[in-house]
């Protein structure tokens, strides 16, 4: 333990890594510190260690105590939430909470089958700002519903796809942005040391859709934002690797080609667990511009002759700024999230069902989707 802790302090610096231990512990002596009071506007659905470590942390690091409500279906993580953070109270119920007079924004940090339907609970009641944890849907007929409640209501919402909002990341655009003239196509490989997630952990459980929507959503998601800096593919042709038949979401390889000669790479590995954590690999290639990015703690960009390196201390998911979209105007574009989910339903399914090959006209699938849920649009 204490070698772990040791460790990430020298990952996430001493107060992010007492956070991450609080929110493991939760013990009532533990406090977040002092911060000047500020008008209450924030409520929390999902107590766990997200909601704390991260979504709580940074949001009190960056506004103060915003904190209004907080509810779970298990007590004592919404109360231990509240202890540490200085919630006003804990709700009774989702309805209680997203009926208190001053709430602006809600957080929805709970099990993965429960995202939509609290989002819609909160359109319904009328919030206009709701950040959702990813996944945003588990299904089609749960995203479908989504967006129609949110044309009906021009609420806004916010997904918790981090990554683009990583600095190397934001970093790399500005690099791609600078060569002016469309370079071709996209090389991307990701290598995911990811968690090993036991069989009776909840992101198991039949409804939560897989770890494709509880993991690797977040690559797909960040391969889409990719995209959208040059021009969006109209078809994905889309290859699986299943390593075990009988375990098809853990250590497989998706391989993904699209009809501009993109091609991406995604391997999520589980063979053991990664004691520091998640590590990422990503390599990239677009044009003359070549970079490397590990582990979101440093990234390797060179251009032609010309090479930058820089690395980042704490390491830098883009968790700050993410949790952070309601208050910041410029965010990244709502329509990379309608993608990134119609593409990761869609691997999910292939999953579901043990499928090797397929294509999706990914334009066709978002056009269905908009129109079924009463927006209008048009594609360039
Ligand atoms: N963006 C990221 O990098 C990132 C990283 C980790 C987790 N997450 C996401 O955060 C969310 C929470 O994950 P976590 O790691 O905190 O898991 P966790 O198991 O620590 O917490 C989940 C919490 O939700 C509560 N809960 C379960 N069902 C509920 C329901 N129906 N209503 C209300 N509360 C309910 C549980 O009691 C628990 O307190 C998930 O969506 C997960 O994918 C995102």
């Amino acid at each position: 333990m204490l070698k772990k802790v040791i460790r990430f302090a020298k990952i996430y610096g001493l107060r992010r890594t007492y956070v991450k231990v609080a929110g493991r512990l939760r013990k009532p002596w533990m406090k977040s510190g002092f911060s000047l009071p500020r008008k209450k506007t924030v409520s929390t659905i999902g107590c766990g260690q997200f909601a704390f470590s991260t979504i709580s942390y940074f949001i009190k690091q960056q506004k103060g105590n915003l904190f209004l409500a907080c509810y779970d279906i298990d007590n004592s993580n919404a109360r231990s939430l509240k202890t540490f953070y200085g919630y006003s109270t804990i709700a009774e119920s989702v309805d209680q909470l997203l009926s208190m007079q001053d709430l602006e924004t809600v957080y929805i940090a709970s099990n993965h089958f429960s995202h939509t339907s609290y989002a819609i609970q909160a359109m319904e009641k009328g919030i206009k700002s709701i950040y959702i944890e990813k996944p945003i849907s588990v299904t089609q007929q749960q995203f479908q519903a989504l967006l129609t409640e949110k044309n009906k209501t021009g609420a806004t919402l916010y997904a918790g796809y981090n990554r683009p909002y990583s600095r190397a990341i934001q970093r790399l655009k500005k690099v791609v942005d600078a060569q002016q003239t469309n370079q071709g196509a996209f090389t991307l490989t990701y290598f995911i040391s990811g968690h090993v997630i036991p069989t009776d952990h909840w992101y198991r459980e039949e409804q939560e859709g897989t770890r494709i929507c509880g993991n690797m959503g977040h690559w797909l998601d960040l391969s889409i934002h990719i995209f959208a800096w040059r021009e969006m593919p109209t078809t994905f042709s889309i290859d699986i690797s299943y390593s075990n038949d009988n375990e098809p979401d853990d250590n497989i390889s998706v391989n993904i080609t699209s009809n501009l000669g993109d091609l991406v790479t995604i391997i999520l590995t589980a063979r053991s667990e990664p004691f520091e954590g998640i590590n990422e690999s990503i390599n990239f290639q677009y044009g003359d511009v070549i970079a490397k990015i590990d582990d979101f703690r440093s990234i390797d960009i060179w251009v032609k002759e010309k090479r930058s390196k820089k690395r980042f201390f704490p390491k830098d998911v883009g968790h700050q700024r993410a949790v952070l979209q309601p208050f910041v105007k410029e965010n990244r574009n709502w329509e990379e999230i309608e993608i990134s989910t119609l593409l990761m339903l869609h691997i999910t399914e292939m999953v579901k069902n043990l499928t090797k090959s397929t294509t999706i006209n990914i334009k066709e699938a978002h056009q269905r989707l908009l129109q079924n849920s009463g927006a209008i649009k048009t594609y360039n």
